[in-house]
Order: C-alpha cells, then structure tokens, then sequence
C-alpha cells in the first residue's frame, strides 16, 4: 500500500469533508505528536520511573497511574497551545480545562480520555487515548461555561481512538468513514493500513467483566445469557474476550466483530449509571462504530442521541455489531 499519511488522506480522500480546514489539520497534527509523545513513554513505562499509582485519586474517585498523568499532562500543554481550542475536558480533570490568554482560541472543543485502560499499565497490556471533537456554535472568547461546549454525541465533527499495543494505531473519522493508521518509527508517521473499516454485522464475541452477573438486573442477566446459549436467537455459539480496557476491546470487536457490554451494576451506590464515562469514551467510540455500519446503546436509546447534563456524566454502553445490540435492546425493551 503506498505510504500515506493522516493528513494527506483527510485532505486527498475526504476532500468533501469540511473537516479538511487548517484549524482541523493542526489540531489533528497535535493530537498525533501527543499520542507519539505517550506511546514514547508508555512503551519503555517499565525502564522509566512512570510506573505505579501516583497515590492520588481522581475525579473519578479512581486512583491516578503515574501514566494517567504523564498522559494528561502531554494533551493540556500541546493542545492548549494548537491556537484551535477555545475549551477541552479531560477524564482526569474535573471541570472545563480552560485555555490560557496567553495562547490564541480556537472553534473546537475537544474531549479526551488522556490513558484508557490505565490498570493493565504495569502488565504491558494494551492501552490508548480517546478522543472526541465538537465545533462550538460560535467563536467564544473569555470563560468558556459549560452550557457553551456540551452538546449530544451526533454533534461530534470528530472522534478516534490511539492504541498502544504491539504497534501504536490510531483509528478515527471524520464522518467520511473510519480509517486507521500505523505508527512506523522509521519515518515516524501514521501510515494508512485500514482504510475504511467496516465492523461485521454480526461477530462471535461477546465483552463484559462477568465477574458482576450477581449486581445485574434480570434483564442484563437475559441478554448477557444469550451469548452463552447457542440455541438463541443469534444462532451461534460466541467467545468471551475481555481485555479490561474499553479501548483494546473495542478495536478488536470492530476489526473482528461483536459485542461490547459495560451495564449497569449495583455494586457501587455512587455510579448508579455505571462506570464508563458519556464525553470521553461512549460517544466518541459511538462514532466511530456507526460509521464502521455498527451500533452503539445504553441498552435502549442511541449513545449518540443522549443530552449530556454534566461533564463526567456516566452511562452503560453495548457497541458493536448491529445484530448483537439489536438483540440486546429487544431484550431490554421488552423489560420496559
Ligand atoms: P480508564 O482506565 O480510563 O479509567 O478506563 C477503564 C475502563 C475501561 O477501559 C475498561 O473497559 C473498564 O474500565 C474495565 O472496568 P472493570 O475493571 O470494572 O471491568
Ligand atoms: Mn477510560
Ligand atoms: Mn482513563
């Protein structure tokens, strides 16, 4: 395949894509340096001292890997000074990162989960940095309020993914498709490998920790059951793969087909909505999947059609192939 790189397939190959403006491109190219600058780090983590948890504890209420911040720290200082942002949000961050006046604004408003996956660090098991990206409704200047950049999921201009496995991949769209792109060191460039990735309308495995089957609800016990009944509706027998980060399960399920389930559970009072975050993880891998020809749910309702009221709001998530979601939602609608 000859070697093409992000930017010249935004600008060659959607080039009816209003996206292709230079304020996109840079703030594109920004986000490629950061992900070169983490997946540096996050693949010699083990001969540097970034292992291990920093001993403080998140918005999340979440301890913070040395990496959490490392990672959020590359996004905020890069993309703060890119000149296209006028706000962004972090996983890691609690409110609206502002940006500086030091530095000039921008139309975009960009959300980001800086390190996903973060407690498979120390075991060199995959990990990445989501992304998410709006177009705010008119040029902002001063304190950026949160009614001005918070709007559903189908807003997003943008949204992808970079992955930090056995190569560093980033996977993204723009509305034209979704395209993924391997780092090659030797040249150190994303390099075309997956052009326009379609996920399967239908896989053979099924992602969710079932470790909490006695926290769910009948419903989300029926629908969980069905992938482990080969005489069910989908007609096959399915694996069980589940990595333990949303963004690893994700980019195999999408290239192989299948399902991803993060339902409710009861175990934790506080995240009545479960654990994944709407801005920095379901909506962005929404996208993503709908334009792969996949769906993505909080088990009823579209992700992408969901009014966020908070920043860090939480939702269930099922992604993936449209026959295997499908059946999910019958199951929950059914339990009204
Ligand atoms: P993060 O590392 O950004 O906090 O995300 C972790 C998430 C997600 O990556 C993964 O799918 C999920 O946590 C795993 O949760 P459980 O350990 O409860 O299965
Ligand atoms: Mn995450
Ligand atoms: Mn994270």
């Amino acid at each position: 395949m000859r070697q093409i790189t992000v930017i010249e397939h935004l600008l060659l190959h959607q080039r009816q894509n209003p996206m292709a403006t230079g304020q996109f491109t840079r703030l594109l190219n920004e986000l490629i340096l950061s992900a070169k600058i983490i997946g540096r780090d996050v693949n010699k983590a083990g001969l540097v001292d970034i292992l291990g948890y920093t001993g403080n504890v998140n918005v999340q209420g979440e301890s913070v890997q040395r990496l959490d911040e490392f990672a959020n720290s590359v996004l905020v200082h890069r993309m703060e000074r890119a000149g296209v942002l006028c706000a962004m949000a972090s996983e890691e961050t609690a409110d609206l990162i502002q940006i500086s006046h030091r530095f000039p604004k921008g139309e975009y408003f960009l959300v980001f989960d800086p390190l996903d996956g973060s407690s498979n660090i120390d075991a060199n098991v995959s990990i990445g940095t989501i992304f998410s990206i709006y177009r705010v409704k008119d040029g902002l200047s001063g304190q950026v309020e949160l009614h001005d950049v918070l709007q559903k999921g189908a807003e997003q201009v943008a949204a992808g993914y970079f992955i930090y496995g056995s190569s560093t991949v980033m996977v993204y769209t723009t509305g034209s498709g979704v395209h993924g792109f391997t780092h090659d060191p030797s040249v150190g460039e994303f390099l075309l490998s997956h052009p326009d990735i379609k996920i399967p309308p239908q896989g053979k495995i099924y992602s969710v920790n079932e470790a909490y089957w006695n926290y769910w609800d009948g419903a989300t016990q029926r629908a969980v059951g069905m992938f482990k009944d080969p005489n069910s509706e989908l007609g096959r027998l399915y694996s069980l793969r589940y990595i333990g980060s949303l963004v690893a399960d994700f980019h195999r399920n999408l290239l192989y087909g299948g399902v991803f389930m993060y339902p409710i559970d009861y175990r934790d009072p506080k995240k009545p909505k479960g654990k994944l975050r709407l801005l920095c993880e379901a909506n962005p891998l929404a996208y993503i999947v709908e334009q792969a020809g996949g769906m993505a749910t909080d088990g009823v309702n579209r992700i992408l059609d969901i009014e966020p009221q908070e920043l860090h709001q939480r939702t269930p998530l099922f992604i993936g192939s449209t026959a295997e979601v499908e059946k999910i939602r019958e199951i929950y609608s059914q339990a009204g």
